[in-house]
């Protein structure tokens, strides 16, 4: 009788899964919080320990409104950030695939890393099913695209990736919380923040072997989709379902910024050349700034369009990130006065801030 269901056939038909007897679940199955794990409850989303995928992240089929009216007040917001999280958990994902406890432990990393790795790749999938969840049966739940992340098989490329990442979903995670209509939204998008804090706390300790503080505030910057933008560089042209809505929807697409090769250092009070993904459009009659975010504070300094030279501000702490945007206004005070970036200066490791700022 089920067999002959016209979706299941449907479902059957386009299943992309090697055994071909087990069948994604459907829309309305997915919809319901219920079905599945779930986050809190059930173990596997820390204790699973295994290559492959579960459920959600083995599930690749955007999954369709089944409820009719209008949006739930946060369900863009939601959108945006399962998209983002299915960039998160596919990084993770993929370290899980390339790697094991050897490739950490014979480069002096602690003979848990591999462990921990996994675990916080269960920790993102229950972040997968924690922003579907989020999402109402009204709006559509996007699903995840192909990515390529460029750590190929080196384990301290990935390492370093893994600290870039953390820093920045912190921090537009606190811009996204600027965003929220709902209180409890506001309630889950920092609890998320202190989850990927503990990972990158995790990471500075055990793997860079360095403080894990970072002052007395991390940065808040409060254009989240310009940060979700800069992660559509891991993700492979064309690979998205083709339902996905725009990611990040707002997109501005803004020119990417990155420092140029052989820059030495990313310290306060440092001169630094910029490259862009593409030239910024710059208006004539208007002058043009780098402001520098850290902290709750901005600074805005010169910058020279004819060397593509600034300077990282001499009054900030070299601990937690920098971001830097090119703007037509001092203090970028509006979406649209940012022309660039951000880009993200992670200070802590210093060793590792200027590789993780040139362009890839
Ligand atoms: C996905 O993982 C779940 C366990 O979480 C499993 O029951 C299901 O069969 C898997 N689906 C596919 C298509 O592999
Ligand atoms: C790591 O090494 C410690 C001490 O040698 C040992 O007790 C522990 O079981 C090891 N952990 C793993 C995950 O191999
Ligand atoms: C959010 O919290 C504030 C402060 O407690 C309250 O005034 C407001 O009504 C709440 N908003 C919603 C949508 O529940
Ligand atoms: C500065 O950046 C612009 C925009 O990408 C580029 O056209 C120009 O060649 C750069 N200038 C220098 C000196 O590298
Ligand atoms: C930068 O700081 C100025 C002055 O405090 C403030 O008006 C402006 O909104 C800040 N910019 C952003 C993007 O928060």
């Amino acid at each position: 009788m089920h067999a002959s269901s016209p979706i299941l056939l449907f479902l059957a038909s386009t299943a992309v899964y090697a055994a071909p007897t087990s069948l994604p679940p459907t829309s309305a199955q997915v919809n319901d919080p219920k079905y599945g794990p779930i986050p809190g409850q059930s173990t596997v989303f820390n204790t699973y320990r295994g290559k492959e995928p579960t459920f959600p992240g083995n599930d690749s089929a955007p999954i369709f409104p089944t409820t009719k009216g209008p949006p739930g007040p946060d369900d863009l917001l939601f959108q945006n950030l399962l998209s983002a999280e299915w960039v998160i958990f596919s990084f993770y994902q993929q370290a899980v695939s390339t790697f094991n406890a050897r490739s950490f432990t014979a480069l002096g990393f602690p003979n848990h890393t591999y462990d921990r790795i996994q675990e916080i790749r269960d920790n993102e999938n229950g972040h997968l099913r924690i922003f579907q969840d989020s999402i109402s049966s009204n709006s559509y739940k996007p699903g995840p695209c192909e990515y390529s992340f460029g750590f190929g098989a080196d384990p301290v490329a990935f390492l370093a990736t893994q600290t870039l990442i953390e820093v920045a979903s912190m921090a537009f995670l606190t811009g996204l919380v600027q965003q929220a209509q709902l209180n409890a939204s506001k309630g889950a998008l920092t609890a998320a923040s202190q989850t990927e804090t503990r990972h990158e706390v995790w990471a500075l300790i055990d793997i860079w072997k360095t403080s894990p503080f970072g002052g007395p505030i991390d940065t808040v910057y409060p254009y989240a989709n310009q940060i979700m933008d800069l992660t559509n560089t891991f993700i492979i042209p064309g690979s998205c379902p083709r339902s996905n809505p725009v990611y990040p929807d707002p997109r501005q697409g803004l020119p990417r910024i990155s420092t140029v090769d052989g820059t030495k250092s990313l310290q306060a009070g440092q001169e630094i050349e910029v490259t862009f993904s593409e030239a910024p459009e710059f208006e004539t009659g208007k002058s043009y700034s780098a402001v520098f975010f850290h902290g709750f504070l901005n600074v805005t300094v010169p910058f020279d369009r004819a060397t593509n030279k600034t300077t990282i501000p001499a009054t900030f702490e070299n601990l937690g990130l920098t971001m830097m945007v090119l703007a037509d206004e001092a203090g970028a005070p509006s979406l649209d006065s940012v022309v660039a970036g951000p880009m993200i200066i992670v200070n802590q490791p210093a060793a590792i801030s200027v590789e993780l700022s040139e362009a890839s």
